[in-house]
């Protein structure tokens, strides 16, 4: 139950998002990566980060294992679960977004419905989604974690791609295949897309 009751926001009153973004000259935008398990989300945004950072933007990544160490570690992978730790990033975002700071978010998100609600948390028109779309077959080959093994053997359950379903996004801004591209070539696409909303 949403525990709303009592709670007197104090929006009106404090600094605005503008305030921040003229601050720190520059625009703030979410990009949301999504993908499988070992598809390059966590590489690209890093690169990413970076390239942007060295531009004067400031950045900040929020990453899938970070994440689930510290205000998500009370969380798993069934599907409610799943469901409220992208609720929750997805309200963090809005923070760092309303503090004029490009926020990166590398989580797997694995289905339409998740990334939907999402966008909805942070604002579609600060929401732009970015499929790693590298194929199972690659991600699992590299295997970096060891985790597709283990789930092959039934060693984890509920696994993305082996024991529970990637839905495929219908329409990311931009789509990044990382076993037929290289990362130079993946960083250079998106600042591409990005710089010119961010810079002022
Ligand atoms: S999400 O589905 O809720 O968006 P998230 O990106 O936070 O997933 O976490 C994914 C990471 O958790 C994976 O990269 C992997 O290292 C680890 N992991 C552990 N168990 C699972 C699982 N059952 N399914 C997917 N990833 C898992």
């Amino acid at each position: 139950m949403e525990q709303t009751n009592n709670i007197y926001p104090i929006f009106d009153r404090m600094l605005t998002r503008q305030d921040k973004e003229q601050l720190l000259g520059q625009r703030s935008v979410m990009i949301w990566f999504t993908g499988l398990s070992g598809s390059g989300k966590s590489t690209i945004a890093i690169a990413l980060e970076r390239e942007l950072h060295k531009r004067g933007l400031l950045c900040r990544i929020l990453d899938g294992d970070n994440i689930r160490s510290g205000i998500n570690n009370n969380l798993g992978f069934s599907e409610a679960d799943r469901i409220e730790n992208i609720r929750r990033i997805a309200e963090v975002s809005k923070l760092f977004i309303d503090s004029g700071i490009i926020t990166i978010a590398a989580f797997i998100s694995p289905n339409n419905d998740i990334r939907e609600m999402a966008a909805r948390i942070i604002g579609r028109d600060d929401f732009l989604e970015v499929f790693v779309s590298t194929p199972l077959e690659e991600c699992e080959k590299r295997d970096v974690k060891g985790l597709y093994a283990k789930a092959r053997k039934g060693e984890i359950q509920n696994f993305t791609g082996i024991s529970a379903p990637f839905e495929a996004p219908e329409h990311p801004a931009l789509a990044l295949d990382t076993s037929k591209m290289d990362l130079r070539e993946s960083v250079e696409q998106l600042l591409a897309l990005i710089l010119p909303i961010v810079q002022k």
